[in-house]
């Protein structure tokens, strides 16, 4: 399947963050029923980043707010909205993106990946996702249902996405979700954790490569 060809071992390669300070992690919820987790993976990030959290309508659903970290913003697609009245106005998910260096989102739900390979953005998620620079990492880390991972539209998807400079963090393979065996769990918060820190090491003196990170106020 596509999606082993993706897998985060095959993408970028580690990099210098090169910063002063530490790295802002933007993570994003999206509704799987694996946003159970996410305010454990939050908790895990704020061990060493700077981190901010969005989440969609339906992962508000799953997360369970008292569980964030202190201090941790919550963003929903009503905040969106509220911190815009007029021109001139900051618009959030632009500044949200501005403020990253890197997103995360986890879980990616079947339907925010469909929308992303379609370029639909109707929530902050998406518009997030549209208005991305990608010259700076965006990870994913989908959680379903097995019949929904193995769906044909997922190959096609996960294509899109890539195609996108998105890089896969792949469900595991063994654990249940929903109750069945087979693919389709989200990866567990410390191999995501893990994956974005392989992301964010130093590089050999000689690769001259860039993760796209600036230094920024
Ligand atoms: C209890 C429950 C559990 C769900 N679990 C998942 C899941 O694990 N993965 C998934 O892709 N969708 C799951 N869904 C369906 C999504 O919540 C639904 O497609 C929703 O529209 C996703 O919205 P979002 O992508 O904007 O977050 C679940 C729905 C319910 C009611």
């Amino acid at each position: 399947m596509a999606s082993e060809l993706m897998a985060i071992e095959n993408e970028p390669q580690p990099i210098n963050a090169g910063l002063p300070r530490k790295p802002r992690i933007l993570l994003a919820a999206s509704g799987s029923v694996a946003a159970m987790k996410f305010a454990n993976l939050c908790r895990t990030f704020a061990e060493w980043a700077e981190i901010k959290a969005v989440a969609t309508k339906a992962s508000l659903h799953f997360i369970d707010k008292a569980s964030l970290p202190n201090g941790l913003v919550l963003y929903t697609d009503e905040d969106e909205w509220s911190s815009w009245k007029q021109i001139g106005d900051s618009v959030l998910h632009i500044e949200l993106r501005r403020w990253a260096d890197i997103m995360v989102i986890a879980p990616l739900s079947a339907n925010t990946l469909a929308k992303i390979s379609m370029g639909l953005c109707d929530n902050l998620l998406t518009c997030i996702v549209r208005a991305w620079d990608y010259k700076k990492g965006l990870f994913v880390a989908p959680a379903m249902d097995t019949l929904m991972w193995t769906n044909s539209f997922m190959e096609k998807h996960l294509t899109d996405v890539d195609d996108l400079g998105i890089v896969l963090i792949p469900p595991d393979t063994e654990r249940s979700v929903c109750g069945e065996r087979g693919k389709g769990a989200m990866a567990e918060p410390s191999d995501i954790d893990t994956a974005i820190r392989v992301f964010l090491e130093p590089p050999s003196s000689d690769s001259g490569s860039s993760n796209g990170m600036e230094e920024q106020s």
